[in-house]
C-alpha cells in the first residue's frame, strides 16, 4: 500500500496521519482548509476529480483535494529540501506560507524545538496585476472574488494544529526586529506574484551570517540576478522553464569556506 492510501485510511473526520521520515504527524483541517486549496488549486479541480472518481470515491471530494495538495506539492518539497532542512531551535522563516502545511510538518518533525516565522498577506484583493500566468490568474481572480483572508487563515490553521509561530504580514515583518534567522524559505511565490527580491533588503539584515535561503524565483527578471549577486548563490536545485528554486547563503565568506 502506497503512503497516499495509508493517509486515506487514516482519516477521521476532518483529521488524518501522514508518515513523513518515518514519523506520523496528525493534520487537523476543518471548512477553510478545503476552501483554500479547492479555490487556490481550482485548475487543477477536473484532473483530482478524476482520480477521486476512480480510486478515492469514499472519501468526501474536498477532503481529498486537501491530501492531494499536500502530497502533490508540499511533502515533494520536504524530500527535495532533505538535507538541507533546519536544525532543532533555529529561527526559521516562511515567506507566503499559505495555510501553512509545511510549517505544520517541519514543527513536528523537529519535536517542536523550533522558532518559527511566518509571513503571509492579509487581503488577496491587492494583488498585483501584472500577473501573465493564466494557469493561475484563474486561481487569483477565484480568490479575490471570494475574498480569502490568508493571514487570517494561516492563524486559524495552525491554531487548530497546535503549531506555536509568530505570524506577519509582509509590512510588519519588514518593520520588525526579527534578526539572526537561520533558515528562510519560500516555495510557489511566482504563482502569487510576490517577487522573492522584494525581501531581499530585510534579508540581509536579518539573517544570521551562516543563514540558508531556498525559494523560488524567475528566471526572466533582472531582479533575480540581484538577489544572487547580494546572497552568495549556491545552487538551483529545480527549475522549470520560467522558476527556479534556488539555495542560496546569506554570506559570500562562508559560502566560499
Ligand atoms: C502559491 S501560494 C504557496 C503557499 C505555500 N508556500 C505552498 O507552497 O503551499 C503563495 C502564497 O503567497 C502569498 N503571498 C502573496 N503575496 C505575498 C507577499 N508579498 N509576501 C508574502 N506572501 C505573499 C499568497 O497569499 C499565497 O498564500
Amino acid at each position: 500500500m502506497d503512503e497516499l492510501e495509508k493517509t486515506i485510511l487514516s482519516l477521521k473526520k476532518n483529521s488524518f496521519d501522514i508518515n513523513i521520515y518515518g514519523k506520523v504527524i496528525n493534520f487537523k483541517i476543518n471548512e477553510n482548509t478545503k476552501k483554500w486549496v479547492t479555490h487556490y488549486k481550482s485548475n487543477l479541480t477536473n484532473q483530482v476529480k478524476k482520480i477521486h472518481e476512480d480510486s478515492f470515491k469514499s472519501v468526501d471530494f474536498e477532503t481529498f483535494f486537501v491530501i492531494y495538495y499536500i502530497f502533490k506539492f508540499v511533502l515533494p518539497d520536504i524530500f527535495m529540501i532533505g538535507k538541507l532542512l533546519p536544525n532543532e531551535n533555529e529561527i526559521v522563516l516562511e515567506l507566503g506560507s499559505g495555510l501553512g502545511f509545511f510549517a505544520v510538518i517541519l514543527y513536528y518533525l523537529l519535536h517542536k524545538n523550533i522558532q518559527l516565522h511566518l509571513v503571509e498577506i492579509e487581503n488577496t484583493s491587492n494583488f498585483n496585476s501584472e500577473f501573465n500566468y493564466k494557469m493561475d490568474q484563474n486561481n487569483t481572480n477565484a480568490l479575490n472574488n471570494d475574498h480569502i483572508l490568508p493571514l487570517k487563515l494561516l492563524k486559524e490553521f495552525l491554531d487548530l494544529n497546535k503549531v506555536k509561530a509568530k505570524i506577519y504580514s509582509p509590512e510588519e515583518l519588514k518593520e520588525s526586529n526579527l534578526k539572526n534567522i537561520n533558515f528562510v524559505y519560500s516555495f510557489r511565490s511566482y504563482c502569487f506574484l510576490y517577487k522573492i527580491e522584494e525581501y531581499a533588503k530585510f534579508l540581509s539584515h536579518g539573517m544570521a551570517n551562516d543563514g540558508k535561503i531556498l525559494c523560488d524565483a524567475s528566471k526572466q527578471k533582472k531582479q533575480n540576478i540581484k538577489f544572487k549577486e547580494e546572497f552568495f548563490y549556491k545552487k538551483t536545485i529545480a527549475e522549470s522553464d520560467a522558476f527556479e528554486r534556488i539555495y542560496a547563503m546569506k554570506n559570500f565568506s562562508i559560502g566560499y569556506n
